[in-house]
């Protein structure tokens, strides 16, 4: 078969990685990919981004099989523009889509279904805004309503920060986020309010058909920029899998009371839902999950642990779920830990420095993968490209173990201004 992955980061290398290595699998081909894919001699790199001129190439390229990675391709209909030329797409129609692209969609559907979330109110008014923050008091959470990365929220522990946050996103708008048009067409920056909810978080990921979920291995990632949880939210600077938070007990609540309602609650207002669903869960003391968003993909950098995890062919499960023929599927699972470290650019993530050569780069193993995230191939070279430039992703018996084998092969690769947390996977190490 000839599978398309789209996207170009350190997720899709680690999907198309994973794909390539199916006995079903003729080429697997990365759009638009990244100096990781390009380096790979399995992965061709495809230069297109455009929908729909990737679409006319996938037709011609007799594609039996598209993957897609990143939100924003879904966001602009990717999957609505494949399908209706009948071609196999895993992942959400550009509706379905708006459970991530826009929190303000999200939340009224969370409210609407009784999915457990933070209680919240949307405004698009500075000044009512404000008012709302008054009279919560603090702490808060603004959140942007529109696509930001992961950089449109913004945790305030002071009054100031949560007033400055407002001016920010609904005055100045510097966040760069693709506003979401309201009722009446028109993109007004808007922002959600909501409540600080106290626990642990962890990523709790599910294919679906429109129908069946199959869940798959639980994660962790690491949102903030510095040791310790400090620093901005990021796109996300570590991850590993399993996670411990999330228990048995924890895991059975979240498919009965995050999960199951989800999919039945999009299927009942018109909008089924097939792909990836991301639910970013904050697990209080007594194991209750709240929903602090969904995402209608993998996550980057989760998805570099869980594939280094998964056993079971990624393309027959790919074809599963495109089928409605998810019901009878079970996924194996490697029983080690994998523990994945995000090397970043100095700047990240405000303003990454870009374009440094990169050295020191390990062989391909599969015990031990560094997948790209912004990186590009020239001259024999490889370039960082962007914010996220690499995650160091290794499969060990332990997280203890997999941290130190994780952080030895990052000590060998160097590119200019270079900065990553040293702490990746320490709630699961018990001292
Ligand atoms: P989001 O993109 O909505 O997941 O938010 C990014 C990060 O901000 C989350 O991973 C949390 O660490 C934090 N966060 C978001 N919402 C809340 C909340 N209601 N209470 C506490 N922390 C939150
Ligand atoms: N790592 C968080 C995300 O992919 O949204």
């Amino acid at each position: 078969m000839k599978v398309l992955v789209v996207g170009g980061g350190g997720r899709e290398h680690a999907l198309a990685w994973k794909l390539s290595q199916s006995k079903r699998i003729q080429k697997v081909y990365v759009a638009p990919g990244n100096g990781g894919t390009a380096r790979d001699p399995n992965l061709f790199d495809v230069p297109i981004t455009d929908v729909k001129a990737l679409r006319e190439w996938a037709q011609q390229e007799k594609i039996e099989l598209t993957v897609v990675g990143p939100e924003a391709p879904l966001a602009a209909g990717v999957v609505d523009e494949f399908r209706a030329h009948g071609m196999r797409i895993f992942g959400p129609t550009k509706a379905a889509a708006q459970l991530e692209s826009s929190k303000a969609f999200s939340k009224a559907f969370m409210h609407r279904h009784g999915i457990p979330t933070a209680i919240y109110e949307t405004f698009t008014d500075p000044a009512l805004a404000h008012a709302y923050i008054d009279k919560m008091g603090v702490p808060i959470v603004v959140k942007a309503d529109g696509l930001a990365a992961g950089k449109g929220v913004v945790v305030a522990m002071t009054a100031p920060e949560a007033h400055e946050a407002i001016d920010f996103m609904l005055l100045e708008n510097s966040l760069g986020v693709v506003h979401n048009a309201g009722a009446d067409g028109a993109t007004v920056p808007r922002v959600v309010i909501e409540e600080f909810l106290l626990g642990e978080e962890a990523s709790f990921i599910v294919l679906c058909d429109g129908k069946n979920v199959v869940a798959l291995a639980t994660s962790q990632d690491h949102k903030r920029l510095l040791d310790h949880d400090q620093g901005p939210n990021t796109g996300g600077m570590g991850a590993y899998s399993p996670a411990p938070v999330v228990t048995a007990q924890v895991h059975a609540r979240a498919m009965r009371e995050v999960i199951m309602p989800t999919i039945k609650g999009m299927e009942k207002d018109g909008i089924p839902y097939t792909g990836f669903l991301y639910a970013g869960l904050m697990i209080d003391e007594k194991g209750h999950p709240k929903t602090l968003e969904f995402n209608c993909r993998m996550g980057d950098p989760e998805t570099q642990p869980i594939m280094m995890r998964l056993k079971s062919d990624l393309v027959e499960v790919m074809l599963a779920a495109t089928s409605e023929k998810l019901a009878a599927f079970e996924l194996e699972w490697d029983r080690r830990t994998a523990l994945g470290v995000v090397m970043a650019a100095a700047g990240y993530p405000m303003n990454p420095r870009k374009g440094d050569v990169i050295t020191g780069l390990p062989k391909d193993d599969q015990d031990a993968m560094v997948f790209h995230a912004g990186t590009t191939a020239k001259d024999g070279q490889t370039l960082s490209s962007g914010g996220r430039v690499l995650c160091v992703t290794v499969l060990a018996d332990s997280v203890k173990q997999a941290q130190q084998k994780a952080y030895e092969i990052a000590k060998g690769i160097h590119f200019e201004g270079q900065q990553y947390r040293r702490d990746i996977g320490f709630r699961a190490i018990k001292s």
